[in-house]
């Protein structure tokens, strides 16, 4: 581990930049400071998104790149048959929007949350240990979607897979996994990988976050699958699009 570590700052050094790169202590997960240096900002310019986000951004976590990824992402889904499913909804906010980006296309979006906090953490993740992000309710979430108004949702309350999955029938077009640790992200994926359409995308949240190494670690190994193109979004996004 130590290895790997002192290899990256050499190279960080003599290729990159004169930053130093950093890791979990627990971890062989290396970082550093990614600042892309394109400006374009298309979500300034995309009406409808801004007035969602407007809306729903005080029940995210997610910020306005992630967001606007979202979004543009479930609105290609027209011609990939199947539902969307997003596991780890928190307040709300993420699941709105993308209920909001596909509300003229008849696919219904499903809402899995414990609401009752993070489970499942374990030796693969660093900062979770389980009961994080419990300051939510089903009632919260109901709120926010009366209040927009958005009506294609579905409310899943409990682990997933293993104590909601039989509320989900058909296909999957679009995963939008934001659970935070390793092995909810592995089942979740475990679960979902017989009922992908192709075309379908796959999205994991807090892709290189400092403090989510389980979720980075999951995403390394899954992209290793020929079955799924990846992309290393640089916002802290791990996109997969099934191809085959
Ligand atoms: C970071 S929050 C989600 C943030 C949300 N997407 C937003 O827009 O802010 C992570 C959520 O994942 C949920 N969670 C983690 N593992 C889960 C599992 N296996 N089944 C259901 N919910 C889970 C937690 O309860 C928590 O609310």
């Amino acid at each position: 581990m130590a290895d790997n570590y002192n290899n990256a700052v050499t190279l960080a050094y003599q290729i990159i930049g004169s930053q130093e790169p950093w890791r979990h202590p627990s971890s062989n997960i290396i970082h550093h400071r990614v600042l892309p240096n394109a400006t374009f900002a298309p979500w300034l310019t995309d009406h409808e998104f801004l007035s969602c986000y407007e809306k729903i951004k005080g029940h995210s976590l997610v910020d306005h790149y992630r967001c606007y990824e979202l979004w543009t992402l479930a609105k290609q889904l027209n011609n990939v048959e199947g539902n969307i499913l997003e596991v780890g909804v928190w307040r709300g906010g993420s699941g709105a929007l993308l209920a909001q980006a596909v509300k003229d296309s008849g696919k219904q979006v499903f809402l899995a949350d414990t609401f009752s906090g993070v489970v499942k953490a374990g030796d693969r993740d660093t900062n979770y240990k389980g009961g994080e992000h419990a300051d939510t309710s089903v009632e919260i979430v109901s709120a926010l979607m009366e209040s927009l108004p958005i009506r294609n949702i579905k409310l899943l309350k409990g682990i997933f897979p293993e104590e909601t999955q039989h509320m989900i029938e058909g296909k999957i077009s679009m995963l939008h996994c934001d659970v935070d640790v390793y092995s909810s992200t592995k089942d979740i994926v475990g679960w979902c990988l017989p009922r992908l359409s192709v075309g379908s995308v796959l999205v994991f949240d807090d892709y290189g976050f400092f403090g989510c190494e389980g979720v980075t670690a999951f995403c390394e190994e899954f992209r290793k699958r020929d079955e799924f193109r990846f992309i290393h979004n640089l916002n802290g996004h791990a996109v997969f699009i099934k191809i085959a």
